[in-house]
């Protein structure tokens, strides 16, 4: 794992942002400057797509369980199912594990093989994902709680679970397009 795990003030869930060793190896792309860049429309618009589905879908994961904090142990099988909660959490979650799988696999060797200065960026965002794919599983494995017997023990534990989910995809979405937006922007 990266070194900068070695420092937990790094971890995707404490960090307040990147590190600051890290920004000095970033291409130079002011974010305020992404969007009216001539390549934006290209993978950078794409991923950011990608991203805000990421994020939509683990506010509304997050805001689901909440409310079901509420709901008395007699509805939750109802509430449940009015949400559509199996199948939306599951496209979440098939959907950020094959997010992260391709930009460990595919996108992050290219970059670093682009721009060796950033193998400690990359090591970081490979580090997060880790955190993440933990994340997701915990998740994967309370809402099988809750199928399995919904109330209000297993909603409480499937709400803390998608809540930390939300933090730290927060966190992570918004480091990783410092790094990688700019990449984008510079290579189409
Ligand atoms: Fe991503
Ligand atoms: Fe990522």
């Amino acid at each position: 794992m990266s070194a900068d795990y070695q420092n937990l003030s790094h971890h995707v869930a404490m960090r307040d942002g990147l590190p600051n060793a890290i920004r000095p190896t970033l291409l130079e792309e002011a974010e305020q400057d992404w969007r009216a860049h001539p390549r934006f429309a290209g993978k950078a618009r794409f991923f950011m797509n990608i991203h805000r589905q990421l994020l939509d879908g683990a506010d509304w994961l997050a805001q689901i369980t909440e409310t079901l904090l509420d709901t008395p142990n007699n509805d939750v099988s109802d509430q449940v199912a009015v949400a559509g909660l199996q199948q939306r959490a599951t496209h979440l979650l098939q959907f950020a594990h094959g997010h992260h799988e391709i930009e460990d696999h595919g996108y992050f060797p290219q970059f670093l093989r682009l721009y060796p200065n950033l193998a400690r960026a990359m090591s970081l965002l490979d580090g997060d994902h880790q955190v993440l794919d933990e994340a997701l599983n915990g998740v994967e494995t309370e809402l099988a709680g809750v199928f399995r017997a919904p109330a209000r023990d297993s909603t409480a534990a499937l709400y803390r679970h998608a809540a930390a989910l939300k933090k730290i995809m927060h966190r992570h979405i918004a480091d990783e397009e410092e790094v990688i937006i700019p990449i984008f922007l510079r290579h189409g």
